[in-house]
């Protein structure tokens, strides 16, 4: 089994990749809901919430646990690979994806929490990557709590975006990248309302990197009934079919 760990929901949008590419894989996706949101937590804070996760999960007998949650990951990561020796696989930064395919140097909006945008982790890729300066940083924890009440688009949502994007001359935007789990909901309302822009998430390129550690450590599987199971560690807990809603939007759009 692999866990799949998010501060709340964000992280099906992974999910869906994952099983996609591990179809014969069991999976418990736990999510932090008496803690969402991270994007004004300390850092220490975060930590340990990741931590007690992770122990969580393992206990339960994942053999591997993804980090489905940029902020958790830019965080919390290094400290967790040091400390267990299981594998904790990390998402991926689609910052990365967007230079690989920025053929024509255009202007690239980095979109994450505000914890992922001042994080060493993301200033130190962005150092790597942002050689000719392309990149602009725009937190957007907004969006996080809009999906967390379910709120996927609409006048609220476009005038949110509309506000935090009005500093910004779009027209000279590539890509957006789309740096939480959660903003991916939002993948087609961007698209529609700010057709200059193509959002870029990590989740593909996440579910190839978690394969080939699997494949690494010897530890695929090919189960013929994969399981799928869900928790939750607040508020939600009594309510299952709030995953099932979610999980409904994120295979149907
Ligand atoms: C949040 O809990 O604020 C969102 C975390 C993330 O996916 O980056």
């Amino acid at each position: 089994m692999i866990g799949v760990f998010d501060s709340g929901i964000g992280g099906l949008t992974l999910l869906k990749a994952l099983m996609q590419t591990l179809p014969n894989e069991s999976f418990l996706y736990y999510a932090d809901s008496k803690n969402v949101p991270y994007s004004y937590k300390t850092d220490e804070e975060i930590k340990g919430f990741v931590e007690e996760a992770v122990v969580f999960l393992r206990e339960e007998g994942c053999k591997a646990i993804v980090i489905a949650c940029n902020t958790a990951t830019n965080v919390a990561i290094e400290y967790l690979r040091a400390k267990y020796d299981f594998p904790i696989v990390a998402i991926q930064p689609a910052v990365k994806l967007a230079f690989d395919n920025n053929a024509d140097n255009k202007r690239i909006l980095a979109c994450a929490t505000p914890v992922t945008l001042r994080s060493v982790r993301f200033n130190k890729l962005l150092d790597t990557l942002d050689i000719s300066h392309l990149v602009d940083k725009l937190p957007l924890p907004g969006l996080v709590e809009f999906a967390e009440k379910e709120i996927f688009e609409g006048a609220e949502v476009l005038n949110y975006l509309k506000e935090e994007f009005s500093n910004f001359d779009l027209e000279k935007y590539h890509y957006i990248v789309l740096g939480c789990t959660h903003f991916t909901y939002f993948e087609k309302f961007i698209s529609e309302n700010f057709p200059t822009l193509i959002p870029l998430d990590g989740n593909e390129g996440t579910a190839r990197h978690l394969k080939n550690i699997l494949i690494k450590e010897n530890l695929i599987e090919s189960e013929e009934n994969p399981d799928l199971k869900f928790i939750e560690s607040g508020k939600y807990v009594d309510q299952p079919e709030r995953f099932l809603r979610y999980i409904r939007k994120v295979y149907l759009g």
